[in-house]
């Protein structure tokens, strides 16, 4: 999954972002790095204070002025640390705020093809985690870095001017330093990436669970269930140990090196202040100004280790940006005047990315204001039919018109609006009735609301303590499945949509409660286009006419007896949908199953022509 690329490479993405705020990032660096100089020039007052005092014609005073000075000073680096906080503090938020909202906003319109392999609780850690790390990183991180860079290689340069023997040995050892945090970087580059992506993964598992709580509660396999959570947290537990090893293991190379360069420049720099060549205000001076130095480079192994962490951040990120959008809307989109609603499926050919074909050459006429309903066995493909007419899916070859457009050249709004949805496996939102039933349509009255709920035979809103104000749980799960399901189809039904797609809606309703929804269905939805799939013999034989889903293609379509009286396969399948009175004949289907039950249907079939 993840492409290997430079730092500066996936940093440079950051621009566009960052390029509204560069100004106080800028100035924040200026005040950081103002603070630094600030720090270098004490030592110089220090050399002054030295040599005016100890050598022989110094002058007293002296004292005090440098005294006063140094404090001067040393105020104004403290408020210039605290001047770069404020510079950065609140644009990086807003920063991290906009690339938050934007990956949303991504999200939302990546194809349903992509959130089937992308684990939750990756795009969680990448919308939460990860941004908020970057939003740290640019606030301080990354300032930090170019100041300490620069601090030291000024430093190093005042030192020379002081000493040049003794600057040597700081130099000398350097060159390891720079030497080891090459193989840092690789090295850690590689582990921050696994903790982010072990983090993820956890997130996802976490988030998995606490969704089916009840079926592990159910099933007895909550500890199961914690002892594999456990796995994985002690995986993310060794991911992170690693990683703070190696960086304390950095941490011990840049600290102890310039510690023994101190050690030894000591030696040498109190030999030449013997033999004279260098002054002890400047011995003084070149040891205050090392310690000045030394300081950042101790941190540079958190930086450097923040900074990688923070182009893993930027790299995850974009993974999701970049992903395109493959169903989108076309630049030219069409705008028919009036939708009637003549759905068309033609030649049209389908298969989910494992590269298997589940439709083909599918052929399928729906009349504007016709109910259709669809049957077939299960995991033939009804589901994966529907999601093509609102381009939840994408036909992979023929196509789906309304009114002879192409779905393709509808707007995606257009689209939505012209089609709605209601699945089996209902979801709805932890807030109110109201606003789960008015989701695609937010500005309908409440006639139009409370007319949804009862054509949906949801009265039971009305009731509720806040009647439809109630909140309900997150995804509607203080409701019962059939609740939540009417809920749904009123959500489906307040959108006044021309075309109605309902996959087996009201697969949870008792008999009575099913055919009332369909009988005030039929009335309100006289004119509206609706393809419905039907679990059971009472809702199909509401439709007007029937399609047959058989081996990936509609194999007939006509109306329920029509079916019932010419085709065996659609008696097969009606008499496994449920328990109504069966001949003997289903019978025999429904114990022989699949495609021995096909061949023996179609069999029968042939007999039948046969015989007329
Ligand atoms: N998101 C997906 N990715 C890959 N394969 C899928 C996906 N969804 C469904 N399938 C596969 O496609 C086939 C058809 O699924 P589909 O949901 O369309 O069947 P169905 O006719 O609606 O069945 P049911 O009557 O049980 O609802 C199944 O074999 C299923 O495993
Ligand atoms: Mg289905």
């Amino acid at each position: 999954m993840a492409k290997q690329t430079s730092f500066l490479t996936s940093i440079k993405r950051l621009y566009p972002h960052v390029s509204p705020i560069l100004p106080r990032l800028v100035m924040g660096l200026v005040s950081a790095l103002m603070a630094s100089i600030v720090a270098l020039a004490i030592p110089q007052v220090l050399k002054v204070l030295v040599n005016g005092t100890l050598y022989p014609g110094g002058d007293a005073n002296t004292v005090w002025v440098a005294a006063a000075v140094i404090l001067a000073l040393g105020v104004a680096e403290a408020g210039l640390v605290a001047l770069r906080r404020q510079f950065v503090i609140n644009p990086a938020t807003s920063v991290e705020t906009k690339m938050r909202v934007s990956l949303y906003g991504h999200l939302q319109d990546l194809a349903v093809s992509f959130h089937d392999r992308w684990g939750s609780g990756q795009l969680l850690s990448r919308s939460m985690t990860d941004l908020n790390f970057l939003r740290r990183w640019m606030a301080f991180g990354a300032i930090m870095l170019v100041v300490t860079t620069l601090t030291v290689l000024i430093g190093v340069g005042v030192m020379f001017t002081m000493s040049w023997q003794l600057a040597l040995i700081f130099l000398g050892a350097a060159i390891p330093i720079m030497f080891y945090s090459f193989r840092f970087r690789r090295r850690f580059s590689r582990v921050t990436r696994l903790s982010q992506d072990q983090a993820g993964d956890l997130a996802t598992t976490v988030e998995e669970s606490v969704h089916g709580i009840r079926v592990l509660k159910a099933f007895g396999r909550s500890r199961e269930a914690l002892e594999s959570f456990n796995e994985q947290a002690e995986e993310l537990r060794q991911t992170e140990i690693t990683k703070a090893r190696q960086q304390a293991m950095f941490t011990m190379v840049v600290t102890l090196l310039p510690e023994l360069a101190l050690g030894l420049g000591l030696v040498v720099g109190i030999l030449l202040a013997a033999n004279g060549e260098l002054s002890i205000g400047s011995l003084v001076a070149f040891f205050a100004t090392a310690a000045v130095v030394a300081a950042p480079v101790e941190f540079s192994g958190m930086l450097l280790a923040m900074a990688l962490t923070a182009k893993t951040a930027v790299d995850r990120h974009f993974e999701v940006m970049d992903t395109p959008n493959d169903i989108s809307s076309p630049a030219e989109p069409a705008r028919p005047a009036v939708v009637r609603g003549a759905v068309r499926f033609s030649g049209a050919g389908f298969g989910f990315d494992d590269g298997g074909r589940l439709l083909r050459d599918v052929n399928l006429d729906i009349r504007p204001g016709e109910t259709m309903a669809l049957v077939g066995v299960t995991g033939s493909g009804k589901s994966a039919l529907l999601q093509l007419v609102p381009r939840l899916f994408d036909v992979t070859t023929g196509s789906v018109t309304i009114d002879g457009v192409d779905v393709r050249n509808f707007s995606l709004e257009e689209l939505r609006t012209v089609v709605a949805v209601a699945f089996e496996d209902t979801t709805l939102f932890s807030s109110s009735v109201r606003d789960n039933v008015l989701l695609g349509a937010p500005d309908r009255s409440d006639a139009a609301l409370e007319e949804a709920l009862d054509v949906a035979q949801a009265q039971f809103a009305f009731s509720l303590p806040d009647g439809v104000d109630t909140l309900i749980g997150e995804e509607g799960l203080s409701l019962s499945g059939g609740q939540r399901q009417r809920i749904a189809l009123a959500r489906a039904i307040a959108a006044k949509p021309r075309v109605l797609v309902l996959d087996d809606p009201l697969s949870a309703l008792d008999v009575n409660t099913e055919e009332r929804v369909e009988a005030r269905l039929r009335e309100v939805l006289r004119d509206t286009t609706t393809l419905i799939v039907a679990h059971r013999p009472s809702t199909v034989a509401l439709a007007d006419r029937v399609a047959l889903l058989q081996n990936g293609t509609i194999t007939a379509v006509g109306t329920h007896s029509e079916l019932l009286a010419g085709n065996a396969h659609y008696r097969y399948v009606i008499a496994s949908l449920d328990t109504e009175p069966k001949d003997l004949d289903t019978e025999l289907h429904e114990e022989l199953e699949g495609e021995l039950a096909n061949e023996l249907g179609n069999a029968l079939d042939d007999a039948g022509k046969a015989a007329r």
